[in-house]
Parts: structure tokens; sequence; C-alpha cells
């Protein structure tokens, strides 16, 4: 009894050895968890995840320039489809949750299927891109070090203008650069 009171008053009274090991756990928890979060993150960025439901666009895309060129530098789905930026990476992630929703639903899980809503999905990313001025194009096409000089003719005159006022961004005039275009019949505003 004795023994347990005195245990209870150190509980309750917490020594300075104490308060250092609540901190220390606290400090090492957060530690863990942040790297498991952080771990979780980059796994669910590699191709091989996308393509457990995106096969057929995995495919696709070995044909473009994003996937092999000259340069050998590569663009893989997550450069263009998960912002960068920390914080807006997570928005993403708690927005594509909604794409294991529909996965299960199965609203793209046959080549039938796929090709009726890719016109849908492709609008969708379309919109997502020009509300962010193109910020994932962005983020290895920088504008500013854009030599016209080395761009053909039609390239020049359009960055020149309409890109450098501001007026369009990449993907308003750069549909399908990734992906083969989708049917738009039948889609809302085509
Ligand atoms: C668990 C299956 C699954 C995984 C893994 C997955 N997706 Fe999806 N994704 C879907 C489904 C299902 C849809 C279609 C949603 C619908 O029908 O509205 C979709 C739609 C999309 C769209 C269309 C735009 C939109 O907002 O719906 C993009 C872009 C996309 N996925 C990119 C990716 C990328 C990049 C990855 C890898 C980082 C990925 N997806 C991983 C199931 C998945
Ligand atoms: C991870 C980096 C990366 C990202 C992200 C990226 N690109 Fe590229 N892009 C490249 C590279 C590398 C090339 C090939 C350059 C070369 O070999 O000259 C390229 C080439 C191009 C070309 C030239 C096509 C041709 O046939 O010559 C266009 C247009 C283009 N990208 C547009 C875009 C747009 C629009 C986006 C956003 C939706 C985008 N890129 C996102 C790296 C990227
Ligand atoms: C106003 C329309 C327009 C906008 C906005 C635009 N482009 Fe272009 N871009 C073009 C045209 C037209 C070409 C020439 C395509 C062709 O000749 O096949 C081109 C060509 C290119 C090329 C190949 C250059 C060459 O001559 O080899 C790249 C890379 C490129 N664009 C990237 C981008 C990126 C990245 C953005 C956004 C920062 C962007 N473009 C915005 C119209 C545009
Ligand atoms: C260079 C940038 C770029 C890369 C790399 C890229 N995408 Fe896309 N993706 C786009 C753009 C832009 C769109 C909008 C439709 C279009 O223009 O083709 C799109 C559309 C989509 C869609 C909607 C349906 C459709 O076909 O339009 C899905 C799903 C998708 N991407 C998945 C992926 C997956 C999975 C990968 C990796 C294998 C990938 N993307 C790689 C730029 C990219």
């Amino acid at each position: 009894m004795k023994l347990l009171k005195a245990f209870w008053q150190r509980l309750i009274s917490p020594s300075k050895a104490a308060v250092g090991i609540v901190l220390f756990m606290g400090f090492a928890g957060g530690l863990l968890f942040w790297g498991a979060f952080n771990t979780g993150m980059e796994a669910t960025n590699t191709e091989e995840f996308c393509s457990g439901c995106h096969a057929p666009i995995v495919a696709e895309i070995q044909e473009t320039i994003h996937y092999s060129n000259r340069s050998g530098v590569r663009a893989i789905c997550s450069d263009c489809h998960v912002p960068h930026e920390w914080s807006d990476k997570i928005v993403r992630k708690v927005q594509a949750s909604k794409e294991l929703f529909f996965h299960f639903m199965g609203t793209i899980d046959t080549e039938e299927k796929f090709k009726a809503r890719r016109g849908h999905l492709a609008e969708r990313e379309w919109a997502r891109l020009k509300n962010n001025d193109s910020l994932e194009c962005r983020n290895c096409h920088e504008f500013e070090f854009m030599d016209f000089s080395e761009q053909g003719p039609r390239s020049a005159k359009q960055h020149s203008t309409a890109l450098a006022s501001g007026e369009k961004t990449c993907v308003d005039c750069h549909k399908g650069i990734a992906h083969k275009l989708p049917d738009m019949h039948g889609v809302e505003g085509w």
C-alpha cells in the first residue's frame, strides 16, 4: 500500500526526469508519425501505384515525349497530377481518396466504361490545371527560361504573346500531350 502510494505520488508530482521522458516520448512519437506519413505519401506517388488502377494510361504514355526524349528526362504521373507544394499535396490526397470510392463503384474498370467517362475526367483535369495556372507544367517548364530563338516559329509566336501576357495557360493550348485526347462527344460544353 505504502509502495503504491509512493508510486502514485511520483506519478502526480512529475519530477524533472518524468517530464523529460514524457517530452521525449512525444517527440519520438511525432517523429515516427511524421516518418510513416511521409513514406505513405511517397509510396502513393509512384507510377506502380497509379498503374494499379490506370493501366491503359500507363501503357499509352510510353509513346509520348514525356516518357522518352532526347534528353532522357521523364515526367511521371505524379509530376503532372500531384502538386509539389506540401500543403497542396495533402489537399490533393484527400480529394484523391474519392478515387478509391469510385474504384469500388467500378466507374472506369472496363475499356468501354473508361472510354465513356474519359472526356469527363479530362475536363476535370483541365479545369484543375487552368485554375492553378498549370503549376505542375511550370515545375519543369519555366517561362522565364524559355529561349524563343531555340523554339519553332509557331511556338515562339504563341509563347511570346498569349502565354507571356497571362491570357492563356499551358493546358489551354497543350491538350493531350501526355495522353490520347478523349472523345469529347456528349461532354457538356463541347
Ligand atoms: C484505387 C484505384 C486508383 C488509384 C491507385 C489511382 N486512381 Fe486515379 N482514378 C481512379 C478512378 C476510379 C478514377 C475515376 C473517378 C471517376 O469516375 O470519377 C480516377 C481518376 C483519375 C484522374 C481524373 C481526374 C479526376 O480528378 O478524377 C486522374 C488525373 C487520376 N485518376 C490520376 C491518378 C494518379 C496520378 C494516380 C497515382 C498517383 C492515381 N490516379 C491512382 C482510381 C485510382
Ligand atoms: C517532370 C518534368 C516535366 C513536367 C512536369 C512537364 N514536362 Fe513537358 N517536357 C518535359 C521534358 C523533359 C520534355 C522534352 C524536352 C526535350 O527533349 O526537348 C518535355 C516536352 C514538352 C513539350 C514539347 C512537345 C514536343 O513534341 O516537342 C510540350 C508541349 C510540353 N512538354 C508541355 C508540357 C505541359 C503542358 C505540361 C503540364 C501538363 C508539362 N509539359 C509537364 C518535362 C516536363
Ligand atoms: C497560346 C497558346 C500556347 C500557350 C498558352 C502555350 N503554348 Fe506551348 N506551344 C504552342 C504552340 C502553337 C506550339 C507549337 C506546336 C507545334 O508546332 O506543334 C508550342 C510548342 C511548345 C513546346 C515545344 C517548343 C518547340 O518549338 O520545340 C513546348 C516545350 C511548349 N510549347 C511548352 C509550353 C508550356 C510549358 C506552356 C505553359 C507555361 C505553354 N507551352 C503554353 C502554343 C502555346
Ligand atoms: C506531362 C504531364 C502529364 C503526365 C506525365 C501524366 N499526365 Fe495524366 N493528364 C495530363 C493532362 C494535361 C490531362 C488532361 C487531359 C489531356 O490533356 O490529355 C491528363 C488526364 C489524365 C486522366 C483523365 C483521363 C484522360 O485520359 O484524360 C487520367 C486518369 C490521368 N491523366 C492519369 C495519368 C497517369 C496514371 C499518368 C502516369 C502514367 C499520367 N496521367 C501522366 C497530364 C499528364
